[in-house]
């Protein structure tokens, strides 16, 4: 069955607004899966999926797995240490062993930049990206995406600020990609070192003083500052980049309306953000941790041929409520 979403989701630059509201719309029916006691239907039962994971990752990876499990697919987890990759085997090579062993999907997390779209242009299976070096992330653009629009009903005129290490982030990329394409307003807040230099192509608002970029958003996306990724100096200090940048509950205070705040995690507490806001009323970071499941499950089950309105019939099929 040919998927609505093509062969592979590798980023949300290349999608449509239909396609993303398609994911979106898609992951609704799957939210509820997970309430249940027994959190399992058959949708996927016979699909194998590998997923690669060559950086570390606790959401992902666990995201992923939980989705695939709660869809009834077969999986199989490989990292770097532990498998051949160890020994030099590329990743190529790696791939086609496991083609080899008739699998349907791979879930990829790579710590090269566009390792996930030279994987999908060698192999059959379907390729997911979970996160390749800075280029993008799109299932957490996605779950940021249904966590907006789960709070505000409607991204189109929404005022998203992405604060930090815009630099380093493929979280930023994905997000910058799927709420324009969405009719969201954009805009980035950090330190120049940590912008890109063409942060003007993005057609995006640049804001230089944290207050400001509170001031005028509705919804910031509080990025974690990347330090292993980090080859110079790029922030004076730590407590500096706090005391300029951080999200803090004095700072949010000093706002005249409510902020919304999404971090992708892991977070660096007392740098970027601080747990009183981290933890706070405004915080909605647990449930893009929960969103990431329905959203994931949606992604798998478009790219194996499923149809939307099957993902509503996927609650009621035999043995999806068992
Ligand atoms: N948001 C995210 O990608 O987290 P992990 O690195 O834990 O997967």
């Amino acid at each position: 069955m040919t998927s609505p979403l093509g062969k592979d989701l590798l980023a949300l630059e290349p999608l449509t607004p239909e396609q993303i509201g398609l994911i979106l719309d898609t992951a609704e029916p799957f939210k509820e899966i997970s309430e249940r006691a027994i959190k399992k239907v058959p949708t996927l039962r016979g699909s194998t999926i590998v997923n690669l994971f060559f950086e570390p990752s606790t959401r992902t990876r666990i995201s992923f797995e939980f989705a695939e499990k709660r869809l009834s697919a077969d999986t199989v987890n490989v990292g770097a240490s532990g498998s051949s990759v160890s020994k030099g085997e590329t990743l190529v090579d790696t791939a086609r062993n496991l083609e080899a062993m008739r699998i349907d999907m791979v879930v990829i997390r790579h710590g090269a930049s566009g390792a996930a779209q030279f994987l999908a242009e060698r192999i059959e299976s379907n390729v997911i990206n979970a996160g390749d070096g800075t280029h993008e992330h799109p299932t957490q653009g996605l779950l940021d995406l249904l966590t907006l629009r789960d709070h505000f009903g409607d991204l189109r005129g929404l005022r998203v600020c992405i604060v930090g290490d815009v630099l380093h982030s493929r979280v930023a990329r994905s997000n910058i990609w799927g709420l324009q394409k969405m009719g969201a307003d954009v805009a980035v807040c950090g330190p120049r070192s940590l912008l890109p230099n063409a942060i003007a192509e993005f057609g995006i608002t640049v804001f230089d003083r944290i207050e400001a970029a509170m001031e005028w958003a509705q919804a910031l996306n509080v990025l974690r500052l990347q330090l292993e990724r980090m080859t110079a100096g790029y922030i004076p200090s730590l407590r500096e980049y706090n005391r300029v940048f951080g999200v803090t509950r004095e700072r949010l205070e000093r706002v005249d309306h409510d902020v919304l705040i999404l971090h992708p995690g892991p977070m660096n507490r007392g740098v970027e953000i601080d747990s009183d806001v981290a933890d706070g009323p405004q915080s909605v970071i647990l449930n893009q941790v929960t969103n990431g499941v329905a959203v994931r499950m949606a992604v798998l089950y478009l790219l194996a041929g499923g149809r939307p309105e099957l993902a509503e019939t996927a609650k009621s099929t035999p043995g999806g409520d068992r």
